[in-house]
């Protein structure tokens, strides 16, 4: 938790919700462990798809389609999105999800794992949400950077690490390190890359918004 949690809970209170049907999906996430955007950063994300009215959307990291739904529903235009997974037991359940919300048209799930998806996708994309492996995202940003189009925006979900980010890599339990090296090195990236200009956010666990000049 980066931030007190009792200015979350009255942050959250004031949520207004969301549909019934993103509801019930986000409830069956959480009840069989499965992570979805937290409200905060959802609070966000229905932000941003207001202001930007995203046409083509791209999402690393599609648990079981709580985001590509959520980001369908608020996006005030039409618009495709396509969403990677690779984790075999999420994949049926996601399908499912997208045809529950009458959805399965627009969102195309692509199997596989993103090093290798992120290759082969080409065309240009104008909103990319990054929730995938955190310590795999400094990897994927040479094809994020291909694929985002120019005035288009890169959401990074989960880059502050529960607080881990700030600490001195000795700080760090020994297995995290290697994430908490690659994370602070895409962070690095994102702030200083020429054709970016970027803001990170202590919301949720911390979100980075991009957007790359035009
Ligand atoms: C935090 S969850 C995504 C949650 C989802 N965006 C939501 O809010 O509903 C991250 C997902 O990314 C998947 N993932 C992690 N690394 C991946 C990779 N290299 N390629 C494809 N999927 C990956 C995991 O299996 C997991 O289901």
């Amino acid at each position: 938790m980066i931030v007190d949690e009792r200015f979350i809970t009255y942050i959250n209170s004031l949520d207004s919700g969301n549909t019934k049907l993103l509801e019930e999906i986000e409830a069956e996430a959480l009840r069989t462990d499965v992570p979805v955007i937290r409200k905060e950063t959802q609070a966000c994300l229905k932000l941003f798809l207001t202001l930007k009215k995203p046409k083509r959307i791209l999402e690393v990291g599609t648990a079981v389609g709580f985001s590509a739904i959520f980001m369908k529903t608020y996006n005030p235009t039409e618009c495709t999105v396509t969403t990677i997974e690779n984790y075999e037991k999420r994949i049926p359940i996601a399908r499912t999800n997208f045809r529950r919300a009458g959805m399965e048209d627009a969102i195309t799930l692509v199997e596989g794992d993103a090093t290798q998806v992120l290759q082969q996708l080409d065309g240009t994309y104008d909103l990319i949400f990054m929730d995938a492996a955190k310590g795999q995202y400094i990897h994927f940003l040479p094809h994020v950077m291909r694929l985002l189009q120019k005035d288009g925006m890169l959401i990074s979900d989960n880059i502050l690490q529960d607080g881990d980010i700030i600490e001195s890599r000795y700080a760090v339990i020994r297995r995290n390190r290697t994430i908490h090296r690659r994370m602070r090195r895409y962070l690095y990236e994102l702030t200083h890359h020429e054709q970016l200009v970027t803001a990170v956010f202590p919301v949720g666990d911390g979100i980075t918004v991009s957007s790359k000049k035009a």
